[in-house]
């Protein structure tokens, strides 16, 4: 496959489309079994974790005995920041759905250095859920700064930048339906 000369393209695939949609098959399993009999309110971040979220709820969808309801709402989060310093994490749009009192599930895409969950979960935290918790699809643990609970994690990945899935480089590639790593550019001439 041929790609633009100075633009990162698509490297090793690390998880097939049909990998991913087993692991959130798996994730709704225990979710669903955890808040059985209860409400649940879905809290995807935006924009990684729109497919991610889409699909987590489908799954719970088909599982009988599980919550009993299910709200699915998103919030967009920002973050800017490079390997050196914390980022910069800014709520561009909240959610719509109360959070006071409910069960509240964050699901987003990946913890890399953990300041955007920590970050949300405090900003949640003082809307005083009922419960709160957190399921990330990727787990980079080498590149943990803040230590942040995690409740369910789908897949530990490698200290390497993850594309695909919803996981972008640079706005592009979320529409892959498998996670792939990044690939370094190709040289602008040769
Ligand atoms: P944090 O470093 O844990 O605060 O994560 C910040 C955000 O960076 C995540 O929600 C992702 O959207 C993004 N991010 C972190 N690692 C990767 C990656 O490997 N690929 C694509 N996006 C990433
Ligand atoms: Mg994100």
């Amino acid at each position: 496959m041929s790609s633009s000369a100075g633009i990162s393209g698509i490297g090793r695939v690390l998880h097939r489309a049909e990998d991913v949609e087993a692991v959130v098959r798996r994730l709704a399993a225990r979710i669903a079994a955890d808040y059985a009999g209860q409400p649940l309110l879905l809290l995807g971040v935006l924009k990684g974790a729109l497919y991610f979220t889409v699909d987590l709820a489908r799954a719970l969808a088909e599982i009988p005995g599980g919550p009993s309801e299910i709200v699915v709402d998103y919030a967009c989060i920002a973050s800017y920041g490079n390997s050196t310093r914390p980022s910069e994490v800014r709520l561009l749009m909240e959610g719509s759905a109360p959070i006071s009192g409910q069960n509240v599930l964050i699901v987003e895409d990946i913890a890399d250095n953990g300041f955007t969950l920590e970050s949300f979960r405090a900003f949640l935290q003082e809307r005083r859920p009922k419960t709160l918790r957190t399921c990330v699809l990727l787990d980079k643990p080498a590149r943990r700064r803040v230590e942040v609970p995690l409740e369910y994690v789908g897949l530990v990945v490698p200290d390497a930048f993850i594309i695909g899935y919803g996981l972008d480089y640079q706005e592009m590639y979320r529409n892959l339906p498998y996670l792939a790593e990044l690939a370094p550019p190709t040289p602008e001439s040769r």
